[in-house]
């Protein structure tokens, strides 16, 4: 019962935060999107300190949107701040992650051949980890660094980098990538609640008392604006993090750390192609370079094919070898009703109780189990190397 409540709370919490995410990231691409179209306006509302003027057309109607240089000459009664999107996602994607990784199934997060972590320590490492990176973000961002604009991505990325293999030292593979992607969101919730938000109050503050903006709202205002392109160029990596939960062969590979750095650099790099578009640059090549990179991670991360000489050599598994160790290493999980207590049923919806069912499987258990090294989930059975061999070359010989 426990296991089934869980479980509904947290897809409750994820649908709400991806919901809060589609938000807060589509009004971005939005707004992105009017700055890059806008365009000269007509004189009469020049004269009222407009600077970009654009029409669209949408849901039935037609809509009028007027940048101003500052800002009107009078504040209106209702000026719509866009905010809550970015700290509800943060405050759900928390959530997520205290239900799901500390207090879920510990098996996503704790691999005890890496560290045999008790649930206080992870969460302290995972929270420190998350405080500590974002702490690092706003010194570097109040530093003089932040009129570099490139060595700062360059230095932002080699952190990242390096939070990514310090993760995947102390945690299983898919509670690592996750860690680096709420590091990645918590920089960018802070880069609205700690400079954006404030630059923006700056800003109307001064209009308010219609005086023009002094040194330190321009300040301000430039901070803000390296942290918005920051945003930007992090909404691809962050939301490709999202979804990897799914796929093992991303967080199962030996070095996910360095798979999870070039994702993050070809899908950073795919974005440069969208903003430099937005400012009526295209340059395909970037497209092209990015799914170059593309192939060539997939070709290197790809699993090493059998040597089909040496499998002669191995001797024929037999089936009843094969069925205990299934029983063994994976039905308390893996069975119609699991009787490992964090499961009220079949994870994956794979059922493992039959070897005509393992057979049916076949791919994904070689991959999960043989190629990755992700199945059992945090290996709490104990299977060996030797065990998974035998497995990959039962499975072979059944094909
Ligand atoms: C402690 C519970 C547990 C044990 C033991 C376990 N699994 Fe799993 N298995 C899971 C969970 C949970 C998932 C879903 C993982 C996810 O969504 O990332 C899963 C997913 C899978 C998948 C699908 C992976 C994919 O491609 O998404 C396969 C295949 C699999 N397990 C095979 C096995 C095999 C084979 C064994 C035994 C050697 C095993 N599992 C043992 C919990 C377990």
């Amino acid at each position: 019962m426990h296991a089934y409540l869980a479980d509904w709370l947290s897809l409750i919490v994820r649908w709400f935060h991806v919901i809060a995410g589609v938000a807060w990231i589509g009004a971005s691409f939005y707004f992105v999107w009017l700055d890059n179209h806008l365009r000269e306006p007509p004189d009469w509302k020049k004269q009222k300190g407009i600077k970009g003027d654009l029409w669209a057309i949408h849901g039935g109607g037609i809509y009028e949107v007027a940048k101003y240089r500052l800002g009107p000459e009078e504040m209106p009664h209702k000026l719509h701040w866009f905010k809550w999107e970015a700290y509800s996602t943060l405050i759900s994607g928390l959530a997520l992650l205290f239900a799901v990784y500390y207090f879920g199934n510990p098996g996503y997060l704790i691999d005890s051949s890496k560290l045999a972590l008790s649930t206080g320590g992870a969460i302290a490492i995972g929270m420190g980890t998350l405080a500590g990176v974002m702490l690092v973000y706003e010194a570097l961002i109040r530093s003089p660094l932040s009129r570099n604009g490139l060595a700062f991505g360059a230095v932002l990325f080699a952190i990242l980098v390096i939070v990514s293999w310090a993760m995947f030292q102390v945690f299983a593979g898919r509670g690592a990538f996750i860690h680096v992607g709420a590091v990645v969101g918590t920089i960018m919730v802070a880069n609205v609640f700690l400079g954006i938000i404030p630059a923006q109050r700056a800003l109307v503050g001064a209009i308010e008392k219609g005086v023009e903006p002094d040194a330190q709202v321009v300040l301000l205002a430039e901070r803000a604006k390296l942290r918005s392109t920051h945003n930007n160029y992090l909404t691809l990596p962050v939301i490709f993090i999202m979804i990897s939960n799914h796929y093992p062969m991303l967080y199962g590979h030996a070095h996910g750390w360095a798979v999870l750095a070039a994702i993050g650099f070809i899908t950073a790099f795919a974005r440069h192609f969208f903003n430099l578009r937005h400012q009526g640059i295209t340059r395909p090549s970037i497209l092209v370079v990015s799914a170059i990179l593309t192939l060539a991670l997939i070709w290197a991360m790809a699993p090493a094919r059998p040597d089909p000489s040496q499998a002669e050599n191995v001797a024929r598994v037999d089936d009843e070898v094969v069925a205990i160790l299934v029983e063994t290493h994976c039905q308390a999980c893996h069975a119609d009703k699991p009787a490992h207590p964090a499961f009220q049923a079949p994870p994956a919806g794979i059922v493992l109780g039959t070897l005509e069912q393992l057979r049916e499987h076949a791919d994904q258990v070689y991959q999960a189990t043989v190629a990755t090294e992700y199945m059992p989930l945090g290996n709490t059975t104990g299977i060996t190397r030797e065990e998974r061999d035998m497995l990959g070359a039962w499975l072979r010989q059944a094909e």
